[in-house]
């Protein structure tokens, strides 16, 4: 069994195990000890199958407290989430969502916003002209500080014996989106993130990363026999895809190129430069 067994609890399975699942053959040879933080982060995988079962009391305040203890640039706290438990309010996202089943199921969904609203009043209220705030660094900012935020929550809900789903799908429709959670300026929906109990169909399984001899550049950027290290991830790829019985259209190479072949591929996301504007993100 991989790390984490159908309820979503991290197993003692050695660390040696969880890095060959991560890279099959290029898994680099480390040592075995006992690490539960690294057990867990190396047993993620995106679930997509939950329980009705509701949380335990406290686990989205758990998760809040591990996502508001992430690092924060200038300790700014650029972002908020708003958490939907609602089935019917639920319902509804899942659908401005990409139509994704598995956020209908997830009895909480999560969406991280970058909320550059909250220094624009902090700014009025110290009546200073909060000019940075128009500028695509800000912008930037918030993104990075939800993101890690994010991840924490992630981790936390996994440590919880809970299973996790990102969603991007969130951007497809951000004007109806952004109605429904009733977001005011500058506060925009990043993700989404779906959270509950793994349920007894899940069949997810960890899930494998190209190798680190193409992502870890040491001193400066490095360019290493990349269609090389493409090809074998593509292969090892194919045999997940087999053995999860997952309908890819073609290998992870192929797979990935038309994803960002044509503007189209972006599901409806084109228009986000023009709606963040709309927003008041000035973007500068
Ligand atoms: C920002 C972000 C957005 C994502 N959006 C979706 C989504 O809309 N639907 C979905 O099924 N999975 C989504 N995913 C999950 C990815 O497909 C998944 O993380 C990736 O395939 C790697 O698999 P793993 O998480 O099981 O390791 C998203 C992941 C991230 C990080």
């Amino acid at each position: 069994m991989a790390g984490v067994d159908k309820g979503g609890n991290v197993s003692a399975e050695n660390l040696n195990a969880l890095l060959e699942r991560r890279y099959g053959a290029d898994a680099p040879s480390l040592g075995d000890d006992v690490n539960p933080v690294l057990q867990a982060l190396l047993s993620h995988k995106s679930v997509r199958h939950f329980s009705a079962d509701s949380l335990p009391d406290g686990s989205l305040e758990w998760i809040v407290a591990a996502a508001q203890s992430a690092a924060s640039s200038s300790n700014l706290q650029t972002w908020s989430v708003i958490a939907i438990q609602d089935p019917e309010q639920k319902a509804k996202a899942a659908t401005l969502c990409g139509d994704q089943e598995f956020i209908r199921q997830a009895p909480l969904f999560l969406l991280l916003c970058a909320d550059l609203n909250r220094l624009t009043t902090v700014s009025e209220l110290n009546e200073l002209p909060g000019e940075a705030l128009d500028y695509f660094e800000m912008f930037l900012m918030a993104t990075i500080d939800a993101s890690l935020a994010a991840q924490n929550a992630a981790i936390a809900a996994e440590s919880l014996g809970l299973g996790i789903c990102y969603v991007g799908a969130a951007r497809n429709k951000p004007r109806e989106l952004s109605e429904l959670l009733q977001l005011p300026p500058r506060v925009f929906a990043l993700f989404g993130m779906a959270i509950g109990k793994p349920s007894e169909t899940d069949v997810s399984a960890i899930k494998p990363r190209l190798p680190q001899a193409e992502m870890l550049h040491h001193e400066v950027y490095g360019w290493t026999d990349r269609k090389q290290w493409i090809d074998r991830y593509s292969a090892t790829m194919s045999d997940f895809y087999l053995s999860q019985h997952m309908n890819v259209q073609g290998d992870w190479a192929k797979h990935s190129a038309k994803r960002v072949a044509t503007a189209e591929a972006l599901s409806g996301r084109h228009i986000l430069l023009d709606f963040l504007h709309e927003r008041g993100f000035g973007l500068k």
